[in-house]
Formats: C-alpha cells, structure tokens, sequence
C-alpha cells in the first residue's frame, strides 16, 4: 500500500502498482534526506517570516524536522518503500510526529524546488570530501617521489624506452594531474550557489524577503555560512528548476579524475608486471588466482580502469538526458540521481584506497638501475653534447644514430668503444665523455629547463582545505 502522497485530489483512480515502482525514487534519492530537511526547514522560518506559521507552529515543525534528522544521523533511517520519493518520506514522518500540522508544511511549495536545493547541496558536500580524498592522495605522491627521490628509471613514449627521468618527476607527474584535478573540484565547490524560491516554475506566492531572511537565519544557526558565496534568492525561477548542468560539470570533473586514475593505475599494472618489474604492489591491494598458486593480481588497480565505463557512461546519461528537455522541469530529470551518486560513490572509493596503495609501494631498486643501464636510453644526451660543441642538431642526430646501429651490428657497448671508433661518427666523441654522460644523474642534471637538476619542484607541499 502506498504511503501517504503529496498529491491525489483530482484523481479518481488509484496509481497503478507496477507503475508506482516503476516511477518511486526513494530507494536511492534518501541520499538527500539531509539536504531536504535543510530545504524544510528553511521553508518553515519563510512561512513564519510570510504569517503563514505562527511561531508555536513553526517551533513544533521545526522540532519534528529535527527529530527527523536525529534519526538519520543515527542511521536508523531506512526509505519507507511505500513513499515515492524522500520529499513525502520525509514529510511522512513529520505527520507521525506533529499530526495534521504536516500537512502545513508544504505550503506553497514545490518538489521541484526541493530537488534542486537538495542536489546542489549534495554536490557541494561531497566535493569538499573529495577535496580531502584528492588531498590525501597528494600527499600519498609526494611521499613515495621523496622515499625513491634518488632513483632514476626509464621515460617512456610510444610505449618504449626514450629518456631517463628521475623518480620524482614521475610521481610529479601525476602529482600535477591530480592538483589541476584539485583546482577544478575548488572551483566547482567555491561557485556553488543555492537558490530557493522557485515555487514549481513561476516563482513563489512568500515574498522574497522572508525567504532571504528564512535562509540566512538557517545559515547562522548550522554554521553552514560558507556553502557557495552566492547561496542567495532564486534569479530566475525557471533556470533553477529545468537546470542541471551542476550536475554535468561535477560528473565531468570526476570523468576527468577517473581519467587520471585509470591512466595511473595503468602505468603501475604494467610496472609490476614481471616484464617490468621495477613496481612491488602491496599485497594487501592485490588478489591470488583461485587455480595458479604463483599468482598475485593487480585487481584493485585493473577495477579502477574498468570503471571508467562506467564513470564515463554516467556522464553521457545525464548529458543525453537533458538534452532536448522542454523547459523547465520534466521527470526525466530525475534520472540525474542514479549517475550522480554513482560517480560520486565510486571516485570516492577509489581515491580512498589508490591513496593507501601509493605509499606502500616498493620499488626494485636493482631491476630498474639494470634497465637504465641501456644505452638507448643516452642516445639524446650524446646529441645534445655534440650540439653544444657546435655541430649542427641533424648531423649530431644522424652520428649518434649511426653509432647506436653499429655498436648494435657489431655486438659493442658505445661506452666500450676506443676514441678512435667513436671519433669515426663524430670527432668530439670520446670514450671519456661518454662515460660522463652516458648515466642517468647526468642525463637528468643536464635538463635545464625544469625547476631543479633533480626535478623535485613540481612537488609542493599539500593544500590544506
Ligand atoms: N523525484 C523527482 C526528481 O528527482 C523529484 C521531483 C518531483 N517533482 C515532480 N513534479 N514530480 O526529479
């Protein structure tokens, strides 16, 4: 039987069983529960300021919402099934406690504005906890850079060995990924605004400024001042309730993170690949095979690049959803709920353990000063030096190319070659030289143009939120 509704009066016929499933939200929208007692009560102190509470009313409304939100701090709040969504769970409970008061409560209001009052408040929370995560997740980088800052490895592109670079450019690599990510997060949080007013399109019948006066008393009495610089009366009532673009732009910010993170995680699968080997993961973050004994898996870090179906996919949802939507609101738009807590939920989740997992990554120290001893791996750095011994960059570029392909044919290390060989490609080279260059603490002092010879300054010390 369903619960209580917030609507019914011009219906003949009860609402279709299969359908009232097929259309209820609560099973996933008591996510808001919080923010929607907030949006009540705000209302309440309006329709008091409005006279259309009288003070004894508004202080039992109050109280009952209050009670409400008691009971969801302490979780023993589960959605009542039988309510379409938490708007009527909520003002159910309201009725359980005050009686036909209820029934006050939603003077002149509407979901429509609730929804979206609910929704940017959820955004804006959850982005200041990602903050935190992303924050962590620095600081997780910055540690691991600075335990092997003395280590050089191999830079690869195209996927093969190119130059060396030092560790700590490594990790400054995604250090730098994950800070742009940081700002963007920032900036989504610190624009936030929250608008209430809009009635279910028009506008509504509470003048203004009860409503304005209604929320800043809230905002004092929680303490929740700093939620968006602009939380203020609604501009336009019709943007406020057919928008949700806030929504877009925070499912495309997270995209972006789990863009870096697959990207990341993909890296370290390959680096402790026995074919690699310069990474040891953490074997609590990694599983065995149920038939081969040998085995541990990077499965945590392979589920982190599998969901970015899904964190993708959630944002094509929510932008295809809205796209050719009649203003304002449609109840198409509440499929934005799902998406939303989805890519929230799983970001979360994800940066939470990737965090753990960097700082307790090994590295193998002796496989990766094996790999730098490639040759290959200096070819640039001997170019570079014949430059600045003034031989044009194509004829350095094509000497040390022609070295590489003999010290190949013939089966000899360049560094093992006499002054007299090596002079044949290029009368500047010899063997003194290249043992001075050909190893990584030159090859990655020689790189003048970044902040430091060690390439340690892309690594700034952790935002504190
Ligand atoms: N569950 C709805 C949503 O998420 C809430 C707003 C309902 N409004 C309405 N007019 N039916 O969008």
């Amino acid at each position: 039987m369903a619960a209580k509704k917030l609507w019914g009066g011009r219906f003949k016929k009860n609402i279709d069983k299969d359908f009232f499933n097929f259309q209820r939200s609560v099973q996933y929208d008591y996510k808001l529960a919080e923010y929607d007692i907030y949006h009540s009560t705000i209302h309440v102190n309006a329709l008091k300021e409005a006279g259309l509470l009288n003070s004894q009313e508004a202080r039992r409304l109050r109280a009952a919402l209050n009670d409400v939100f008691k009971e969801l701090k302490e979780v023993k709040f589960k959605p009542n099934l039988s309510c379409e969504d938490i708007h009527t769970d909520i003002q159910n409970r309201v009725e359980k406690r005050v009686g036909k008061l209820a029934q006050k409560l939603h003077t002149l209001r509407s979901r429509n504005d609730q929804v979206v009052f609910d929704e940017k408040w959820y955004c804006y929370k959850e982005g200041i906890y990602i903050l935190s995560l992303l924050n962590m997740l620095l600081s997780s980088l910055n540690y691991l850079g600075s335990k092997y800052k003395n280590v050089f490895l191999p830079g690869y592109t195209h996927t093969q060995r190119a130059q060396v670079v030092s560790f700590m450019n490594y990790t400054g690599a995604f250090f730098c990924m994950f800070e742009r990510d940081f700002e963007r997060v920032d900036n989504f949080v610190k624009k936030s605004s929250i608008y209430i007013g809009s009635g279910a399109l028009a506008g509504s019948a509470i003048p203004r400024a009860a409503y304005s006066e209604a929320m800043k008393k809230f905002l004092e009495k929680t303490g929740a001042q700093s939620i968006g610089s602009k939380s203020t009366m609604v501009r336009n009532s019709l943007d406020n309730v057919a928008s949700r673009d806030f929504v877009i732009e925070f499912l495309n910010i997270l995209a972006l993170i789990q863009m870096h993170l697959s990207r990341m995680a993909e890296d370290f699968i390959l680096y402790s690949t026995k074919e690699f080997a310069f990474f040891d993961l953490p074997e609590e973050f990694c599983t065995g095979s149920s038939l081969m004994p040998h085995k541990k898996n990077p499965d945590f870090l392979e589920l982190v690049r599998g969901n970015t179906g899904k964190i993708y996919g959630n944002l094509m949802s929510v932008l295809t959803t809205m796209k050719g939507l009649p203003l304002t609101y449609n109840r198409d738009m509440q499929m934005d709920k799902e998406p939303l807590f989805s890519s929230v939920e799983t970001i979360e989740e994800e940066l939470k353990i990737v965090a753990k997992l960097i700082r307790q990554i090994k590295l193998n120290k002796g496989k990766i000063h094996k790999v730098v001893e490639d040759q290959e791996l200096y070819a640039t750095e001997l170019t570079e030096f014949l430059v600045y011994k003034g031989v044009a960059f194509a004829k350095a570029h094509e000497a040390v190319g022609k070295l590489i392909r003999y010290s190949e044919d013939e089966g000899v290390k360049v560094k093992d070659m006499s002054d007299k060989v090596l002079k044949s490609f290029n009368k500047h080279l010899t063997h003194k030289d290249v043992i001075r260059i050909m190893n990584p603490e030159y090859a990655v002092a020689s790189k003048k143009s970044l902040p430091s010879p060690k390439v340690t300054a892309f690594l700034k010390p952790s935002r504190k939120k």
